[in-house]
């Protein structure tokens, strides 16, 4: 054969292989037989070893998998992978839908999915090829695991019909149930370790190292979510329908809904149609169909505001109580925690549950010794959900929920609409202090490498740190002085807090762990009052002129700067220094020229982002509202404005400008 002949036979065979792999996995309508299969796939084995320059990372022979080791290696995902917002009940779901439609101003479809039980994969394709499969990891960059998702067949690695260039589609790596028993009987024999449900099993599989043995584990996969540029449609229903032409398996049982009474029917038709599924599901995930609303709708730091995961109920078993706990967690809250007679459920031994709060304790009318009924869903504590009264002793007396703190005597404060009790003493209680000092070294805020929980409670118990200043008069002998600290370790840590000098402001100030003040608000914050020493004079009004700042979080801000030994803490922080102060802030043009006007910005515009315009409204002073009320002063009128938004301001008779008006307010 000519090398010409050698190739087209190549491509023949490994389009003639994927097609009865779509066969067999997809429509589950095999044409040959398993033997058969094995003598095409041998052919191009042999013909792809004999003539490696015809070789190809998407030809279905890298389906079986290779044994060569390797580290995955990690990739920052170009859309963060977030998680979403549960909710548990029909009410719950029906605030979400009020939510939507209150912030679009519109009432739009909605999809709703199972929510699979599996693990998280997210995969780019370039020009129809499979390019890169990665892991969630921890939502910005995950594992490589490429070489492994290849070996999962009902993905595909060549895309068919109209597919765009460049895009990203995720979905859930699933085992289903029978491939799980059988892995779980092979293991028994083997006398190896069995895994847990099949959500850990298939994500222990696709972190194997050995993509051969992961071909042999018959993983799934389905797919929920497209992401791209110039994406065929705008509805996400519609761009799944499109992706399963190209070749995927998409979300099973899919349904679009009208309203929240079609999307209550689907749950509660799911609730018990899924014990009938081939793989688990732990729920239904409720979203906005058009992309363009989702857009309007935006995220907020961990989740979209456009979805919503609604969990079924869980197993329920009966139990006795024994006694209750009062914990105090790091930001002061107490949660009263039950002991309980051990009890089977849901595969583990359960001990203890969780009671939340005050409130759920007088709900449940709980009395000592008490039989209640303890339930768990996914990895969640378990938790009480009722008492079986018929059961109670009339002697028993309900439980009382304490009044001071157990660590420190303090007495606890609830504030007005809040349901915990909390600890008010921050700047002594243990847990409080232990708990602000993990805070400030974690991940998103200083990010301060080699420092967990256990030093931080060594140094707390040595004395050496009584706030988060203290850890920068560290010296690298105290270090060494802790148990189980050898000199690298120490180093590590000395070098993780000189680094932490150059956390930009936004990630400080989340740092401090003033109550109220997230990710997401520290960053309008820093943009819209922009250093320590302004914050530390800012007014209630200044505050709440800021995007997405209200009075409450206000007030938060006003209390904790009003403390004496937090300004001599911001001094300490300053002296470090850390950066107290936002850079490249834009304050080059500011005006007070919006003072005392709210705007809502609608549709997308000629000169400026959404984010961009939002920011020019506040240089000059304005504040920016997500939705309509008499005292909007203007709604900015975009390309493709909600119709609602405008119906809306036309009702309240609120001035619609376009962004040209817009301009002319503030030259
Ligand atoms: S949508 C931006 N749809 O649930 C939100 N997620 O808690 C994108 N999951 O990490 C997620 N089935 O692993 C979506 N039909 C489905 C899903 C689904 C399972 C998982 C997914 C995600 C987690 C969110």
């Amino acid at each position: 054969m000519s090398p010409e002949e050698v190739k087209k036979k190549i491509v023949k065979l490994r389009q003639e292989i994927e097609q009865h792999n779509h066969n067999y996995y997809k429509l589950n309508q095999p044409t040959i037989t398993d033997f058969e299969f094995d003598i095409l796939m041998s052919d191009l084995i042999a013909l792809e070893n004999k003539f490696p320059q015809f070789s190809d990372p998407n030809s279905p022979t890298q389906r079986v998998g290779s044994d060569i080791s390797r580290e995955f290696e990690q990739v920052l995902h170009q859309y963060p992978m977030l998680s979403l917002a549960n909710s548990y009940s029909d009410t719950e779901v029906t605030e979400f839908v009020q939510r939507v439609e209150k912030f679009s101003g519109e009432q739009p479809d909605y999809v709703c999915e199972l929510k699979l039980d599996g693990t998280s994969i997210s995969l780019t394709y370039r020009e129809g090829e499979l390019l890169r499969a990665v892991t969630r990891g921890d939502g910005e960059k995950g594992d490589d695991v490429t070489a492994n998702v290849r070996t999962i067949r009902s993905i595909p690695m060549k895309l068919q019909g109209n597919f765009p260039a460049n895009f990203e589609i995720r979905g859930e790596i699933v085992m289903p149930f029978a491939i799980f028993e059988i892995l779980n009987r092979e293991r028994t024999e083997k006398g190896e370790q069995l895994f847990a449900n099949p959500r850990n099993a298939a994500s222990g599989t696709l972190k194997m190292q050995n993509s051969s043995v992961v071909a042999s584990r018959r993983l799934d996969a389905y797919f929920y979510y497209v992401l791209g540029e110039n994406l065929p449609a705008d509805g996400h229903f519609e761009l799944l329908e499109e992706a399963a032409k190209w070749g995927f398996q998409i979300s099973p049982h899919k349904k679009k809904c009208r309203n929240v009474e079609d999307i209550l029917e689907y749950l509660s038709i799911w609730d018990q149609k899924r014990e009938e599924l081939p793989f688990a599901t732990d729920g239904v995930v409720i979203k906005v169909n058009s992309k363009r609303v989702q857009e309007e709708l935006g995220f907020t730091a961990k989740s979209p505001r456009w979805a919503i995961a609604y969990k079924f109920k869980a197993e329920r078993v009966a139990s006795k109580l024994l006694s209750v706990d009062f914990q105090v967690g790091r930001t002061g809250a107490v949660t009263p925690v039950a002991n309980l007679e051990p009890v089977q459920l849901g595969g583990t031994v359960v001990r203890r549950a969780s009671l939340h709060n005050a409130d759920i304790i007088e709900n449940l009318g709980l009395h000592s010794y008490d039989t209640v009924f303890v339930e768990k869903g996914g990895e969640i504590i378990p938790k009480i959900v009722g008492v079986d009264t018929s059961k109670r002793d009339p002697e028993a007396t309900a439980i009382q929920f304490i009044l001071h703190c157990p660590e420190c005597g303090t007495l606890l404060v609830r504030e007005e609409g809040e349901a915990a009790w909390y600890c008010p003493n921050e700047d002594e209680c243990p847990p409080l202090i232990k708990g602000k000092i993990e805070h400030f070294i974690s991940r998103k805020a200083m990010d301060v490498d080699g420092l967990g929980s256990e030093t931080i409670d060594l140094l707390f118990q040595q004395g050496l740190v009584r706030n988060v200043a203290d850890l920068y008069t560290l010296q690298k002998e105290q270090l060494v002085s802790l148990e189980r600290m050898g000199e690298k370790s120490a180093e590590r840590i000395l070098d993780g807090l000189k680094n932490s000098m150059e956390i930009p402001f936004e990630r400080v100030l989340f740092a401090l762990g003033i109550r109220y003040v997230g990710e997401t608000v520290a960053k309008k914050l820093a943009r819209g009052i922009g250093s320590v020493e302004a914050l530390k004079v800012a007014s209630l009004e200044q505050l709440v002129a800021v995007d997405e700042i209200g009075a409450k979080i206000a007030e938060s801000i006003l209390s904790w700067f009003g403390k004496e030994q937090h300004l001599l803490l911001i001094e300490r922080l300053g002296n470090v220094p850390l950066k107290l102060e936002a850079e490249n802030r834009q304050t080059e043009g500011a005006t007070e020229k919006l003072k005392g006007l709210t705007f809502v910005i609608s549709g997308t515009f000629q000169n400026y982002s959404r984010d961009g315009l939002k920011a020019d409204i506040e240089l000059h002073g304005g504040k920016n509202v997500s939705s309509i009320s008499a005292k909007t002063s203007y709604l900015i009128a975009g390309e493709n404005i909600g119709p609602s938004k405008l119906e809306k301001a036309t009702a309240l008779k609120i001035p619609i400008i376009t962004e040209e008006t817009y301009r002319q307010l503030t030259d």
